[in-house]
């Protein structure tokens, strides 16, 4: 019988003697696949783990600098690299999902690979996959799954030439949480949200601009917080609001506005591969609407999302 406690100490054990005095990089991103692994590292061989934290412009509100000061306090070994203005640069104009997908995924292992060659002499880089990734990226080779090109997987540079270590990839999502919980890592990551790669930039229909992403991050952050004090965060798999490329009229005072709309999306699932959208109470709706139109400038029509996946997918794009 699969239990945490004997996953962790014969990884452990494993990672000890397979990875002996030798230094690896591991690639942190907030969410809790990549931290249970560092964790787990971190255990195993202590400081020649490197992590490294990489702010591409596109994560949520304040969640680089919250999620950074998280991961030191855990003791990790981290580098928190700003790259705001490389990605966002990359990014300006694109306008097509898969074009902005690979645009970030270059940029990340640009920014990554100048980080991870400042650690001297490092041979592994270390990977949060787990069973489920392993899977969908085999059958990235399937004509369903090239509808979106995710980048969890497989996106190591040639010339890096790091042999790979991944702790988790015979686990499932629930398992990495139980194994997470047995290492003492703190509920808000354990039960964070999932939050794809590319961030917001796959939330914000169209070209990406700093303007939008404040714009979507202000939204945003007022969304979760609501879900939060509701006590309906933990009840919904994933929730994210989305920047719509729509103006619509509006009126604020005796004045006619002429702004965007925000899109709402909550979904139930288990492993993001079908999902039902939740029936979110709607007094909990009206308070989030309200308060996004009336704080967010540029704002003035909030919307829910209704579509279940298939055919819609979680993200929209
Ligand atoms: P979809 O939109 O395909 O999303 O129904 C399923 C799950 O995958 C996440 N997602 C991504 N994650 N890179 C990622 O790391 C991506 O490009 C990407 N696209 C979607 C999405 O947030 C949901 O959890």
């Amino acid at each position: 019988d699969w239990t945490a406690d004997a996953f962790v100490e014969s990884t452990i054990a494993n990672l000890k003697s397979q990875l002996g005095d030798d230094k690896v990089v591991l690639g942190l991103s907030g969410g809790v696949d990549s931290s249970v692994a560092a964790v787990l590292l971190h255990k195993a061989i202590g400081t020649n783990l490197h992590c490294i934290f990489v702010d591409n412009g596109l994560l949520r509100k304040d969640e680089y600098e919250a999620v950074l000061e998280q991961y030191k306090h855990m003791g990790l070994n981290i580098k928190g690299v700003d790259a705001k203005e490389r990605f966002l640069g990359q990014l300006a104009g694109i306008k097509d999902p898969e074009l902005k997908r690979k645009a970030i995924g270059r940029v990340f292992i640009e920014v990554f690979d100048d980080a991870a060659h400042e650690v001297q002499d490092v041979v592994w880089l270390a990977q949060g996959t787990i069973y489920p990734d392993v899977i969908e990226s085999v059958s990235v080779k399937g004509p369903s799954a090239t509808i979106k090109s995710h980048h969890n997987v497989g996106g190591l540079p040639d010339f890096m030439k790091l042999k790979i270590v991944e702790p988790l990839n015979t686990l499932f999502k629930d398992e990495v949480r139980r194994v997470g919980k047995t290492l003492g890592i703190a509920d808000v990551i354990l039960g964070r949200h999932p939050f794809p790669g590319p961030g917001l930039a796959i939330r914000i229909l169209g070209d990406v601009t700093a303007e939008k992403v404040a714009i979507l991050q202000e939204a945003d952050a007022i969304y979760i917080n609501n879900l939060k004090e509701a006590g309906l965060y933990d009840q919904v798999w994933q929730a994210g609001a989305i920047f719509l490329p729509v103006q619509s009229v509006g009126v604020m005072g005796d004045e006619r506005t002429y702004e965007n709309v925000i899109c709402l999306r909550a979904v139930e699932s288990v492993d993001g591969m079908t999902a039902d959208w939740c029936h979110l109470p709607y007094p909990v709706l009206a308070k989030i609407s309200n308060e996004i139109i009336n704080k967010v400038k540029g704002i003035n029509r909030v919307v829910y999302d209704i579509s279940s996946k298939p055919p819609a997918t979680i993200e929209w794009e």
